[in-house]
């Protein structure tokens, strides 16, 4: 089945702290953006790429995929301008999957921050997609404890519940659907726009409210996301070693 990929690359990076939006920002002299797609397009297994971008960044992000493909690839890029939200750039990109995969019955959402996410994770997911599962997540195990707290009113916060940690997977990206199953979740989290309650900060999140079953395919460190300057260090560190 054809695969699509929306690559989410709207956000202005506030944590990194960056003059740029941080997909335009250089990791070793290649914008996190342009590292991101080269992963997806590399796997073989993707045939076309939507990137969402910041509205006044679009001329310049479209300068990234001359003639409009990953470079080094035919693999088609269409650019379209995100939303405030990284759940409305996704939405945003998928109204433009048909620009560059007609018919992609599959779909992956990765996060240009995720840019050294490899190939072979890529295959992983879409391996499991072709196998039948309808959504699936590269999950790690976590390596802290982790605590569910909740808000006091003088501002502190206290201890709800410590969850079994071995119970708990860290996920990335990509996250990989099929199209109609993502199209239907998103569908849902627009209708129920502005609902404190179900706020979730990734797709499959979306999916799960649907009572659809989420499965996990091994992660991979590589896959780390570059939230801080810290973290563009790390994966500085990651590409000299490899
Ligand atoms: N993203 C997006 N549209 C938004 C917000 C985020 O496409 N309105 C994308 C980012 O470009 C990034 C991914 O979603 O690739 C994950 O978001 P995050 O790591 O939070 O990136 P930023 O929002 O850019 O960073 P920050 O939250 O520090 O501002
Ligand atoms: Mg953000």
């Amino acid at each position: 089945m054809r695969c699509a990929a929306v690559l989410t690359a709207a956000g202005s990076g506030t944590r990194l702290g960056h003059a740029l939006p941080k997909a335009l920002v250089p990791l070793a002299g290649t914008p996190l953006v342009v590292r991101a797609a080269h992963g997806l397009a590399a796997s073989g297994v993707v045939d076309g790429v939507v990137v969402t971008c910041p509205g006044d960044h679009l001329d310049q992000v479209r300068g990234l995929f001359p003639g409009g493909r990953v470079p080094g690839t035919e693999v088609p890029v269409e650019v379209v301008t995100g939303g405030p939200t990284r759940q409305a750039s996704v939405a945003a990109g998928l109204a433009a999957l048909d620009d560059v995969a007609p018919g992609a019955g599959l779909v992956l959402v990765h996060d240009a921050a995720r840019c050294l996410a490899g190939p072979g994770l890529v295959r992983r997911v879409v391996a499991a997609l072709e196998d039948g599962s309808r959504a699936v997540v590269p999950g790690v195990p976590v390596a802290d404890t982790v605590k569910r707290v909740l808000a006091l009113p003088d501002g502190g916060e206290v201890v709800v519940e410590t969850p079994d940690r071995a119970a708990l997977r860290a996920v990335q990206t990509p996250q990989g659907f099929t199209r109609d199953l993502l199209e239907r979740a998103h569908r849902a989290a627009a209708d129920r726009a502005g609902d404190e309650r179900t706020a979730v900060s990734d797709d499959a999140g979306l999916v799960e409210l649907l009572g659809e079953q989420v499965h996990v395919v091994p992660g991979e460190d590589a896959a780390l996301k570059i939230t801080t300057p810290a973290d563009l260090d790390r994966a500085e560190r990651l590409l000299d070693r490899s």
